[in-house]
């Protein structure tokens, strides 16, 4: 089956003709479609039916544009079962998992919708009588997305949701693995109803869809998700033109498990952020730090249950974890476990690629545990993108705290104890955007910001009303009804 971009409500065909193959990583035989390798003329089409739609989409009054999305919302809960299999088949994570993600976006459909009877802004007195000043809301433009593989619908809806709301027009450029998935979350909106260029779908490459849309002059906005440094690159290119540009990037997220902790609590919560959707999170937990004292115990009891999750394809109900998204993925996850074997980190368990029966079609590879990691290898500073855990022993809360923020990323954070004063300060202590207490690092939800500090962002943040800033620029008002110039600054 042959699918085409999305452009001015029409379905149509790259420019160049040519194709790529989505298949799955749990089962290459399993085909997706054909998708257009699309170039710079697409992309300047899709621009410019953003740049006609605009005008009206931004003066629709936003309680009204709410309505539509909330209908595309209870499109998406309609067909929720249907996306979330062509998610599993796609990019292989759990179905569980995939419905979780749909959800995701589901939820954000809601409550972007009900942002359209808020997009607050503020009213306040003037120094001056006779004189109103307020400040309102207004859109950005067109916005240019760039989203990951990794959370096919959920990040694409973080995005999608917020920029329409605040009336923005958007071309959506997502990634090359998960073109099928993208196609079909496309697909609901035009079913919903929304008018023809509001929203553009492009297929195609970084380098060919991704950097001409970041050049485009009539691109006001870039929101991206992915790795710093392809989001480095692209906050480079777009400072030329001034362009606001949002980054949602890297990650190495700590856990740390202090003395007193709840083990079995701790061990259930490494696993799911170590090893759900095969580590492949910009949240996952990479790294543990465990206070000496229970540190032996504890491994004890994560091995054990990191051995007993299952693997296979993400369709069947009882597997744990899915295949990494590719084959390229899977040997840099492996490269990284050699440079870890060659720093003198000691491996527990996995390192190597699963391929026994029905394993041997797909890309798995074994979750991995490290210990005895330190803070100078690599493998405890640079992010994999997979199935592998770096644990590190700490002597105390001090040298915990040190070595979680011994990174350059700060995206997720989380602590296991039951002193209310460790919680406390470790809020304060960890250099990240989220902080999880008793939970691992996983699991955001939509309404709240979500983002991280130092190389893995830019400052800004999604989801919550943080999405609402992101997508709306500032307009200040005043009003003089006094019938007289008066002078502000008491300029007599
Ligand atoms: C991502 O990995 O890019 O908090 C997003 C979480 C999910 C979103 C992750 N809700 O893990």
């Amino acid at each position: 089956m042959r699918y085409t971009n999305w452009i001015d409500g029409d379905w149509v065909d790259a420019k160049s003709g040519e194709v790529s193959k989505s298949v799955s990583p749990a089962d290459p035989s399993d085909v997706l479609g054909e998708f257009p390798r699309s170039g710079p003329e697409d992309v300047n089409t899709a621009v410019e039916a953003a740049d006609r739609a605009f005008k009206e989409w931004s003066r629709m009054p936003a309680p009204k544009r709410g309505e539509l999305l909330y209908r595309v919302a209870e499109v998406i809960r309609e067909r929720k079962e249907e996306l979330a299999q062509i998610m599993t088949r796609e990019m292989g994570k759990v179905l569980n998992e995939a419905r979780g993600d749909v959800q995701e976006a589901i939820d954000m459909g809601y409550y972007a919708a009900g942002e359209g009877r808020r997009l607050h802004g503020y009213v306040t007195p003037s120094e001056l009588t006779l004189k109103a000043c307020y400040a309102i809301r207004r859109p950005v433009g067109r916005v240019g997305l760039i989203t990951p593989w990794n959370f096919p619908i959920a990040v694409p809806s973080w995005k999608i949701f917020p920029a329409l709301i605040a009336g923005n027009t958007l071309i959506w450029k997502p990634a090359t693995d998960t073109p099928r998935t993208a196609y079909e979350f496309a697909r609901v909106f035009e079913e919903a109803g929304l008018p023809s260029g509001v929203f553009n779908l492009v297929f195609g490459s970084g380098s060919n869809v991704g950097v001409p849309l970041v050049d485009h002059p009539k691109v006001e906005m870039i929101s991206f998700t992915g790795s710093t440094e392809v989001g480095r690159a692209i906050y480079e290119r777009a400072a030329r033109k001034l362009a606001h540009v949002h980054l949602e990037m890297g990650g190495k997220n700590p856990i740390v498990v202090m003395d007193d902790a709840d083990l079995d609590l701790a061990v259930d919560g490494i696993v799911w952020s170590a090893f759900g959707t095969t580590g492949q999170r910009c949240t996952a937990c990479s790294r543990l730090i465990v206070h000496e004292a229970v540190h032996d115990e504890l491994i004890e009891k994560l091995v054990e249950e990191t051995r007993a999750l299952r693997l296979g394809n993400g369709l069947e109900p009882e597997v744990d974890v899915g295949p990494v998204i590719n084959e390229p993925q899977l040997h840099k996850i492996h490269e990284y476990v050699e440079i870890g074997l060659q720093e003198g980190a000691k491996l527990l368990v996995g390192g190597e690629r699963a391929a026994e029966g029905d394993l041997a079609k797909g890309s798995f590879y074994r979750p991995t545990i490290f210990v005895d990691v330190t803070s100078e290898m690599r493998i405890f500073q640079e992010e994999i993108f997979g199935p592998v855990l770096s644990v590190t022993q700490a002597k105390d809360y001090h040298e915990a705290i040190a070595l979680a923020n011994d990174t350059r990323y700060g995206l997720s954070s989380a602590i296991y104890t039951k002193n209310i004063n460790t919680a406390m300060r470790a809020i304060e202590n960890l250099e990240a955007g989220i902080t999880y207490i008793n939970y691992g690092t996983i699991g955001a939800e939509v309404h709240l910001p979500f983002g991280g500090v130092k190389e893995t962002g830019n400052g800004g943040r999604e989801a919550g009303q943080a999405a609402i800033d992101q997508y709306t620029e500032w307009k200040t008002v005043y009003v003089d009804y006094s019938g007289r110039l008066q002078k502000a600054q008491g300029i007599e």
